[in-house]
C-alpha cells in the first residue's frame, strides 16, 4: 500500500502535537507494511487555486500553476491508495495550508454534473487515494471536530473515500509529565490505528476509544492552569514556544492554584522513587501554609502545614511565584535570604528537577 502523509502544521517538531500524532500514525502504517512517503506542506510552495478551470477546459487534469503541487505533490496524490491529511484545527476546520492543497486538487475532478444521494456532484476523473483525516485541538471537547467531521464526511464521503478520522482534543497537554502515562497509551493507540488502516481500512472501536480517552481528569482545573500560563506569557512577553523553551511555570495567585501547580508541574520521573514531604510557609501577598507528600512517584498536596516535613520553606509568596516564573532566580534568592529553609538542603536543590513544566 502506498500512502502519502501530509502535515500542514506550520509549528516544526517538538511543538506541533499534529506532526507528533502523525509520526505514530505512520509508524503504525510502516510496521504493517505500507509504503509511507510524509510531506511536510510548510516547506512547499503552493500557489492559490485562482478559479481558472484551466484544468478542467484547455488542459484537463493538469493545473496552470508550476510550482511544487504541479510538478510534485498532485503526482504524487494521485498515485497513492491512502492520503492522510493531518491538520492543527483551525477555527473548527482545516487550516488553511491544507484547505490550499485540498482546493489544488480540483484537476482530479470533471466538470460535469452528477447526481449521487439526491445531491449535485462532479465525478472523479481517474483513480482518487482514500482519505485519512488526522487532527488534534486545543480546546478539551470531542465535539470540536463535529464541524471538520460533518464536511470531510460531506466531501469524501463516497464508497471507500474517507476511510478513517482521527481526532484528538486537549492535544496540548500531550507532552505535559504529569499525563505521561495517558499520553503514552493515546500516542500507542494512534500507532495501533495506523496499523489497523493498513491492515483492514478501518479503526476499531476499542483503538477509537483509547485515543479519544480523558487525558486529565478535571477539564476545568486543567484550564484553568492553562489561564494561569497565558497570563504569565503575557506578563513575561514570552511566546508558549519560549515558555517551554525557558521551562518555565504558569504563575499561582492563590494557594489553591499554587497546589494546583506544582501538581501538575511534578516530574515522576525525574528523581528516581524518592520520599519526601516539603511545606511551604507563605508570607505577603498570599499567606497560608501547605505541603506536598511524595512517594513511589506520586505527589499530593494538603491545605496547612504538615507533621514531619523533611524539607520547609518560609517565602513571600510573590517571591516564591516569581522564582518558579523565571524572573527571579531561586539560588541567588537563597544566598540573599530573601527566603528561608529549614531540613535537606539537598531536597531544595533538587526542586527545580522535581517540577518542571515539561517531560
Ligand atoms: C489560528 C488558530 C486557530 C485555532 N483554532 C482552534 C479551534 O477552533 N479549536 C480548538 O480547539 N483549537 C484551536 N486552535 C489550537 C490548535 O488546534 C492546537 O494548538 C493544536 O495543538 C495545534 O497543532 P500543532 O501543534 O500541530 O500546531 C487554534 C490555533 C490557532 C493558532
Amino acid at each position: 500500500m502506498k500512502v502519502l502523509a501530509i502535515n500542514s502544521s506550520a509549528r516544526t517538531d517538538g511543538q506541533s502535537k499534529t506532526k507528533l500524532m502523525l509520526d505514530h500514525l505512520v509508524e503504525g502504517m510502516r510496521d504493517a507494511g505500507a509504503d509511507v512517503e510524509v510531506v511536510e506542506l510548510r516547506k512547499k510552495k503552493i500557489n492559490n487555486c485562482i478559479g481558472c478551470f484551466t484544468c478542467w477546459t484547455k488542459t484537463p487534469g493538469v493545473c496552470l500553476h508550476n510550482d511544487d503541487m504541479t510538478t510534485e505533490l498532485f503526482p504524487k496524490f494521485l498515485g497513492s491508495d491512502l492520503a492522510v491529511f493531518a491538520t492543527p484545527l483551525y477555527h473548527f476546520t482545516v487550516n488553511a495550508q491544507l484547505k490550499t492543497f485540498i482546493e489544488r486538487t480540483l484537476p482530479a475532478i470533471e466538470p460535469f454534473f452528477k447526481e449521487r444521494h439526491g445531491k449535485t456532484t462532479h465525478p472523479l476523473r481517474g483513480p482518487h487515494p482514500g482519505i485519512v483525516m488526522l487532527s488534534v485541538a486545543g480546546f478539551p471537547e470531542y465535539s470540536v471536530f463535529d464541524q471538520l467531521s460533518a464536511w470531510a464526511n460531506f466531501v469524501y464521503g463516497r464508497e471507500g473515500g474517507l476511510v478513517a478520522e482521527i481526532y484528538r482534543p486537549l492535544a496540548e497537554a500531550l507532552p505535559l509529565a504529569f499525563v505521561n502515562e495517558k499520553a503514552g497509551e493515546i500516542l500507542e493507540a494512534t500507532r495501533q490505528a495506523g496499523r489497523e488502516i493498513v491492515l483492514s481500512l478501518k479503526v476499531s472501536p476499542e483503538t477509537m476509544q483509547r485515543i479519544t480517552q480523558d487525558i486529565v481528569e478535571d477539564h476545568r482545573a486543567f484550564l484553568r492552569i492553562g489561564d494561569l500560563m497565558w497570563k504569565t506569557c503575557i506578563d513575561q512577553g514570552v511566546t508558549p514556544k519560549e515558555f517551554d523553551e525557558k521551562g518555565m511555570m504558569p504563575r499561582p495567585d492563590s494557594l489553591e492554584d499554587f497546589m494546583a501547580i506544582m501538581n501538575i508541574a511534578f516530574n515522576p520521573g525525574a528523581d528516581g522513587n524518592i520520599s519526601a514531604v516539603i511545606q511551604y510557609r507563605f508570607t505577603g501577598e498570599v499567606q497560608g501554609e501547605c505541603h506536598f507528600r511524595i512517594t513511589d512517584g506520586r505527589i499530593s498536596s494538603s491545605n496547612g502545614p504538615a507533621e514531619k516535613p523533611d524539607l520547609t520553606i518560609s517565602t513571600p509568596f510573590e517571591l516564591w511565584m516569581d522564582i518558579m516564573a523565571g524572573k527571579a532566580d531561586g539560588q541567588q534568592m537563597f544566598l540573599e535570604q530573601k527566603y528561608t529553609v529549614e531540613g535537606d538542603l539537598n531536597l531544595l536543590m533538587r526542586m527545580s528537577r522535581l517540577f518542571g513544566a515539561q517531560s
